[in-house]
């Protein structure tokens, strides 16, 4: 099984950015943990993280030919990106959404997601944890159709 984890506009920063919402931990540190993850389930992960739309949509593209799934953490995109949602369902591989925070429980305009209709499922509010979730959930997601 070969996952990609993809991380969107501003997440480079985590551990600098609003710790208090987002913690204390650096991407490269969450990667890091995801790896040994990875690892542990015997299973391939790479990571990749842009700060603009179009990139994250030309990596979906991509990763239909070389993973088995992908992980997004679209950032505020996922609240207003129909071009990323459009990726998303044009290909067959599961995405599973994540989010460090509750997008249910902050600003009223975090609560729309518009990839959500078009991604497998949603881990959202456990920080760190949520991606160690999502990475969780591929073991059975892969194989089962969307
Ligand atoms: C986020 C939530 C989004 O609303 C926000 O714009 C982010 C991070 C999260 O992981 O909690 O950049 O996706």
């Amino acid at each position: 099984m070969k996952i990609l984890v993809i991380n969107g506009p501003n997440l480079n920063l985590l551990g600098e950015r609003e710790p208090s919402v987002y913690g204390n931990d650096s991407l490269q540190s969450i990667n890091d943990e995801l790896s040994i993850q990875a690892a542990a389930m015997g299973c391939e992960i790479d990571f990749f993280q842009s700060n603009l739309e179009g990139r994250i949509i030309d990596e979906l593209h991509d990763a239909r030919l070389k993973y088995n799934g992908v992980i997004l953490n679209a950032g505020a995109y996922t609240h207003y990106s129909y071009a990323i949602r459009d990726a998303i369902a044009a290909i067959k591989i599961p995405v599973v959404e994540v989010h460090l925070s509750n997008i249910d429980n902050r600003d009223e305009f975090r609560r729309n997601s518009v990839i959500a209709p078009v991604c497998a499922g949603r881990i959202m509010g456990f920080g760190r944890h949520s991606y160690e979730l999502a990475l969780k959930s591929m073991e059975f997601l892969v194989g089962e159709k969307r």
